[in-house]
């Protein structure tokens, strides 16, 4: 047999470990994968992956990109350069910006606006708010979870009253769609923000570490009389990373998740770092930073998502009050966690299961494994070589990022859609027409 793509002598991971494999792709898909010598036809590629990790492409189950509304901020063609650049060949958007994707008209809106520009895998997050909760079902074929925030983040909408939140939990049973809760308390928020001064040091007072115990604490329990799955994203404490695992050792149909930044960050960090480093829930303490290591580590917190929120750096510059919170983080997730694979906090199965394995099981989404048949979806990393960016490497709009500056033990080499590089690790991505396709989720 003669392939379109050959990827060989790499260590691949499948089913939770790494062999020594090489990978055949025909017609975007895998096509074998054994020890056995492969070639490819005439036109094909060949990539040597000696020394090299080969992953199934990464899945980022929890992205703010701004389109349509606030392009200028990140659109999909730029949002999804950078999801490339970090090895991340699919990415779930919540439209956080208006318009909100609040019935099924928005959501064929926004489809049409980003269809042509993703270069990844793609699918979007219905907006939960007390007024459009008639319109779930009515959108439901139309997206792959549902998100409503406990307390005003970054985005217009809210669910704050436990009673509509309840109700929005009636309302999603029985889609087969997840219900993300951003879960911070705001009857804890409201009082924690009151009188404190215009500085950063602020942030993590105004929404405490409680806020989110007991929001966790909540949406757990509507969980538990509702069954409806349940994604706790941005997990930010150590005692929320407990909760949840009572939960799913209770039975019920919770993931958990967290980001890049809370298990390489401190308070200390946002603190010295400034506005660049606000994000909501904010960056915690030292202790919560090794208790979210172990949580991910145990599989406590299944997966990892970027949490990707751009903002202008005009705005990221203003006084603390002023700056949105939001961190654009996607093209450095994998790279952040091959780094805490080079300081041994995890290892590189951990990785494969935090963005492979883990969120395709949670959103239930048919990516992340690499297997004959599978979709050729694979992201080669190389964990010998640094990967130190500055400023003009990263693809997002924005122009800035916290992880510059940093050298993160770890670096994308080759990123492949669908038996396509879309992503060559030289620089800029060598991307033509955008070919993500439209992804459906079911749990
Ligand atoms: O820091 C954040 N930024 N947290 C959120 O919940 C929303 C996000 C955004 O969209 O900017
Ligand atoms: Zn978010």
């Amino acid at each position: 047999m003669e392939f379109d793509l050959v990827i060989d002598g790499g260590r691949v991971y499948v089913d939770g470990r790494f062999a020594s494999l090489n990978v055949g792709v025909l017609a975007g898909r895998v096509a074998a994968m054994s020890a056995l010598p492969m070639r490819t036809h005439a036109q094909g590629t060949s990539i040597n992956a000696a020394g090299k990790l080969v992953f199934p492409g990464t899945i980022d189950t929890h992205v703010h990109f701004r389109d349509p509304g606030r392009t200028d901020k990140e659109d999909f063609e730029s949002g999804t350069r950078a999801a490339a650049a970090g090895g991340v060949t699919t990415v779930l958007d919540i439209q956080n910006n208006v318009p909100l994707t609040t019935d099924a008209t928005v959501a064929d809106e926004k489809h049409a606006a980003i269809a042509s520009k993703a270069h990844v895998n793609y699918g979007i997050y219905g907006s939960v708010g007390v007024q459009n909760l008639d319109k779930l079902a009515g959108m439901a074929d139309r997206v792959v979870a549902f998100k409503a925030f406990m307390t005003k983040s970054v985005g217009p909408l809210t669910v704050t009253d436990l009673g509509d939140l309840s109700k929005a939990f009636a309302a999603i049973k029985g889609l087969g769609r997840v219900f993300t809760i951003h879960a911070e308390s705001d009857a804890i928020v409201q009082v924690a923000k009151e009188g404190l001064p215009d500085h950063i040091s602020s942030h993590v007072k105004s929404r405490p570490r409680v806020a989110e115990w007991v929001a966790v604490a909540e949406a757990i329990e509507l969980c538990r009389e509702y069954r409806v799955p349940l994604n706790i994203p941005h997990i930010s404490t150590g005692r929320a990373a407990t909760l949840v695992k009572q939960a799913k050792e209770d039975g019920l149909p919770v993931s958990g998740a967290t980001c890049a930044h809370y298990l390489l960050f401190t308070d200390d960090d946002v603190i010295a770092g400034g506005g660049f480093w606000k994000v909501n829930p904010p960056i915690k303490f030292a202790e919560d930073r090794e208790q979210l290591l172990a949580a991910v580590k145990s599989g406590a917190i299944d997966h990892v998502h970027s949490d990707h929120a751009p903002h202008t750096l005009e705005e990221k510059s203003k006084n603390f009050l002023a700056i949105p919170s939001g961190i654009p983080g996607i093209q450095h997730q994998l790279p952040a966690l091959l780094e805490l694979a080079a300081r041994g906090a995890l290892n590189y199965e951990d990785v494969g299961r935090l963005l492979c394995d883990g969120p395709a099981q949670a959103f239930g989404l048919d990516r992340g494994r690499l297997t004959v048949g599978a979709a050729a979806d694979v992201v080669i990393v190389d964990p010998s070589v640094e990967t130190c960016s500055a400023p003009s490497d990263l693809q997002s709009k924005t122009g800035h990022s916290i992880f510059t500056g940093l050298t993160l033990r770890g670096r994308v080499a080759t990123t492949i859609l669908a038996g396509t590089v879309i992503f060559d690790g030289a620089g800029l991505p060598r991307l033509a027409t955008p070919s993500g396709q439209r992804l459906s989720a079911r749990v």
